[in-house]
């Protein structure tokens, strides 16, 4: 067991409605494989009242908090205190839970008007799905196009970051999808040190540009 380098830490987020379920138990899984690669690791639940999902009136620009007062401000005062940040969400229907989309979407939308467009530039994103039997990959993509439209890393692992079942003690019983969980936690350690590294050793982040809006009307 390696010592947690206070210096990193990672965010795992379960938007499933169990707080203990499968996808709680796939996330443990992950939490446990950067730990024992040296970095810290708190998991957040995003609970089981109602979540509006964004209604575009874009208070978020002018105060940096979503105008419904909930978890979703809860989780991005704490956000960016993380190197890295896991999504995880149940299959419902062959996508993320409605909770997930709801509360991403206001999440790193007034995250972005808070700190700005480099708000997770190179912190390490990943994606963690659980599901009965399908509609997993489908999952995944949809909690990477956070990632993608960050700047972020996404962080992968030897196989698909899919655990199966429909309770915590059946994914218990899921050892591939477990080991995908620990390869998963381990590269995602790997990655935000080597980031870290390499600005220490004064490699710079590229320039940036002020983004251009052309809403596809020129
Ligand atoms: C409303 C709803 C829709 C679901 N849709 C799917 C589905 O499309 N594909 C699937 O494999 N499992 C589906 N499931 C099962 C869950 O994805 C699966 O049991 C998951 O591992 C539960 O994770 P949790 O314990 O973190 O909530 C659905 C469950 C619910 C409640």
């Amino acid at each position: 067991m390696t010592t947690t380098d206070s210096r990193f830490k990672v965010i795992l987020v379960n938007a499933g409605p169990h707080k203990s379920g499968c996808t709680d138990r796939a996330l443990r899984e992950v939490a446990g494989a950067l730990e024992e690669n040296g970095v810290g690791a708190d998991v957040f639940w995003v609970g089981t009242k109602p979540l509006a999902s964004c209604v575009a009136c874009k208070r978020c620009t002018v105060t940096g908090r979503c105008v419904f007062d909930d978890r979703v401000n809860e989780f991005t005062s704490v956000a960016c205190d993380y190197d890295g940040i896991v999504l995880g969400s149940p299959v419902h229907f062959g996508a993320a839970t409605g909770a997930a989309t709801a509360f991403f979407d206001r999440a790193f939308y007034s995250l972005r008007q808070r700190v700005g467009d480099d708000a997770f530039r190179m912190k390490v994103g990943a994606a963690v799905a659980s599901c009965r039997r399908a509609g997993n990959t489908a999952t995944i993509d949809q909690l990477n196009r956070y990632f993608q439209l960050l700047q972020m890393p996404i962080a992968t692992s030897r196989y698909w970051n899919i655990v199966h079942g429909a309770t915590a003690e059946e994914v218990e019983q899921d050892v591939e999808g477990l080991q995908a969980m620990r390869f998963l936690g381990g590269n995602m350690a790997f990655l935000i040190k080597a980031i870290r590294a390499a600005q220490d050793a004064g490699i710079e982040l590229p320039a940036q540009e002020p983004t251009t809006y052309t809403n596809f009307i020129h």
